[in-house]
């Protein structure tokens, strides 16, 4: 008989979905003080708020909600409709990174995750850019 296979814990086992739900709320009270990325989300924020941290508790292994409603995610495709170039991503990222530490020091979250959950976002920021730029550092 071959050995029982160890069981995976997913990013979402192991902080849940209130980490998500608190990361959102610090990430967008960064936008809503910026002159930049502010214009470019709804007045209301509460739908882009419920579908970010519906879409990260998906993408981490947690529940398919952001699926369920939204479809597949297609991010690229639905960030075409915003300019993303490199000072968009630069201060979309560097909201994202604030509220991730904030978040991941007021819960104790792991080291490992935390370091995880930043790479992430610092490869797909770049990859959602839709902006030609002479130079792209
Ligand atoms: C790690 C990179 C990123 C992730 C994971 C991400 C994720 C998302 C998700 C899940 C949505 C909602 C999509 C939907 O179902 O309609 C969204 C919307 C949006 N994103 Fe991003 N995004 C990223 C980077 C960026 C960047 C760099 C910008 C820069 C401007 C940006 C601006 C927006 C805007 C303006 C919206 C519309 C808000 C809304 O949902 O109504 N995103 N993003």
């Amino acid at each position: 008989m071959s050995e029982p296979e160890p069981e995976q814990l997913s990013v979402h086992d192991v902080v849940g979905s209130d980490f998500f739900a608190e990361l959102v709320e610090r990430f967008y009270a960064g936008v809503e003080q910026d002159e930049l990325l502010r214009p470019m989300y709804p007045n209301d924020l509460a739908g882009a708020k419920a579908r970010l941290a519906m879409f990260l508790v998906q993408y981490w292994g947690g529940p398919t909600t952001y699926s369920d409603h939204r479809g597949h995610p297609r991010l690229r495709m639905r960030h075409a409709p915003f300019a993303v170039d490199i000072a968009a991503r630069d201060a979309w990222l560097r909201h994202m990174l604030a509220a991730l530490r904030e978040t991941a020091e007021s819960r104790e979250t792991p080291e490992i995750v935390l370091d995880a959950v930043e790479d992430y976002f610092v490869r797909s920021a770049d990859f959602m850019r839709n902006v030609e730029e002479a130079a792209s550092p």
